[in-house]
């Protein structure tokens, strides 16, 4: 039976349930628990429910007497390996040997596609049934109906703000928008056709040599401190390398302006005293910031954790994560899905496309996920977005295109058995466009949506007690032993 400990503040209990084997019991702090009584009754509630996560940086841990027996076939011997939250730990195999000079069994896993690299209680996606959720809260909840700050501070702190935080919170945001004027000037000596996610990632990186205070990592005020720059200077970073990119003068921040309303200025602002966003376009700017703001272990958070696992500051990891958000399979794909919409040139030519995608002659950009095998709820949201945006913009004929590839993809066998969906980025990139945003861009638009899901999850990394620098193993497949000619053996 597992035997489950709980801990919340200085009560810290040990308990053998039958049938219950977890629950997002990070439920808890609205429970009272702070008499064991009250915590008793609420796990008569708990019973027979099960689903993680658990997490080891807020306090809670767990053990268990569930196990995975198994015997090697090479020496007859059996292992009791635990489980704990439907998974059993990699360093548990390595006792696993055919002999005392054996290393040990080593799990095998490219691209970690069954591998659960930490324990994190930020955001919950089950791929099977289309279900994303930052720190519980359903992805539809919040899109469109918190401000995306709100937003990043959720992720980052783990509930909503009060009225009082939020203003807070906005406004100390507000207030580290600007950027050093060497930043400009370092901006200013990128080639005019520079990818403006080049100028993102160099720029990000460059901070690191602004605020060298930033390398107390595991100083929690310090980190609160960057956390509040990097979320501040993002849109002026990316504002900055598009104005660069058009050989127009740097708009500054306007901080009366809402996080979507100065991005906007930022971007817009020509001769006007005052730059007045469009409220349609500002609130789609926002919503999709929040779509983009996390997504558990994708390939740039893992490029984040993982990059801060060896103690750099946050700017160097965060520009890692926004390389890693750069490639065509990741925050690229947005940009691609244009690029292959133009290609396809009309809905007539869609079958001949599809044609190609099936032959495996070429991808079908903005479709497929790893994780995502039903819908990937963003987009739905996403397709929303795109009706009241053309209100305003007019239609981009590019949305014909996009409809017909899905309409047949989606009644095609080959997508449909290899369960490939429309992702986040099918219907971004046609948003963007129609709002006037070079495709260049959209990639970056993406990594400002992002940065909050960044720093949550480097801080919860710096937390956990677990967590050591990120270093995987190999399995040698190379030459053994060889010498130079002429050399003895
Ligand atoms: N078009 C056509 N076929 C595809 C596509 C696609 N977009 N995606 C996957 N497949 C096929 C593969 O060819 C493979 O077929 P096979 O079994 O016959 O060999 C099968 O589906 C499984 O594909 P994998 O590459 O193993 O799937 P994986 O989970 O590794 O890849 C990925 C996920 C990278 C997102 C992939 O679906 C893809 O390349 N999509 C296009 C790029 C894209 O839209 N990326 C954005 C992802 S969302 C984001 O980052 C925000």
């Amino acid at each position: 039976m597992p035997v489950v400990y709980l801990s919340h503040g200085r009560h810290r209990w040990r308990m053998i349930l039958s049938g219950l084997v977890g629950r997002d019991l990070l439920a808890g702090p609205s429970l009272a628990w702070d008499r064991p009584e009250n915590f008793l009754a609420e796990v008569k509630d708990l019973w027979g429910v099960c689903r993680p996560p658990i997490d080891t940086a807020y306090g809670l841990d767990m053990t268990t007497n569930d196990t995975l027996r198994v015997t090697d076939s090479r020496t007859g011997r059996s292992y009791e390996l635990p489980i704990v939250d439907g998974a059993i730990r990699a360093i548990d195999l390595r006792q696993i040997k055919t002999s005392d000079d054996d290393f040990g069994m080593l799990s095998y896993d490219p691209a970690f596609q069954n591998t659960a690299s930490c324990r994190s209680a930020i955001t919950f996606i089950d791929g099977e049934k289309g279900i994303l959720r930052y720190r519980g809260y359903p992805i539809d909840a919040l899109a469109g109906k918190a401000s995306f700050l709100d937003v990043a501070w959720l992720l980052l702190r783990g509930d909503m703000p009060d009225k009082s935080e939020s203003a807070s919170w906005a406004h100390q945001i507000a207030h580290h928008t600007y950027v050093h004027e060497n930043v400009k000037k370092f901006i200013d000596g990128f080639h005019h056709d520079a990818h403006p996610m080049g100028i993102l990632v160099s720029t990000l990186a460059a901070l690191s040599t602004f605020y060298p205070e930033a390398k107390a990592v595991h100083d929690r005020d310090c980190q609160d401190q960057q956390v509040v720059r990097l979320i501040g200077k993002m849109p002026t970073l990316a504002a900055f390398a598009y104005r660069h990119a058009r050989g127009l003068p740097y708009a500054y921040p306007d901080d009366e302006l809402s996080y979507a309303g100065n991005f906007l200025n930022m971007m817009r602002k020509m001769t006007e005293p005052k730059y007045s966003p469009d409220p349609v376009l500002e609130h789609a700017i926002d919503v999709l910031l929040t779509l983009h703001a996390d997504h558990e272990q994708n390939c740039s958070t893992n490029a984040m954790r993982g990059v801060a696992s060896s103690g750099v500051d946050p700017y160097l990891a965060a520009a890692a994560a926004a390389a890693a958000l750069y490639g065509p399979l990741h925050g690229g794909a947005n940009e691609q899905v244009l690029n292959m919409l133009r290609e396809v040139g009309s809905v007539q030519n869609v079958p001949g496309y599809i044609k190609r995608v099936k032959s495996g002659e070429l991808r079908l950009m903005g479709f497929g996920h790893r994780v995502y095998k039903n819908f990937d709820p963003r987009a739905t949201i996403i397709k929303g977005v795109a009706d009241e945006v053309f209100e305003v913009t007019g239609r981009n004929p590019l949305l014909d295109i996009a409809l017909e590839l899905e309409r047949i993809a989606l009644e095609d066998d080959y997508f449909v058995s290899r369960k490939l969906y429309p992702n986040v980025d099918f219907y971004s990139g046609i948003i963007y466009q129609a709002m006037g945003f070079p495709v260049a861009m959209f990639p970056v638009l993406f990594a400002i949506g992002r940065m909050p899901g960044w720093l949550a999850q480097w801080q919860e990394g710096a937390a956990d007690s677990e967590q050591k620098i990120a270093r995987p193993r190999q399995i040698y497949v190379g030459e053994t032993l060889r010498h130079l000619d002429g050399e003895d053996g």
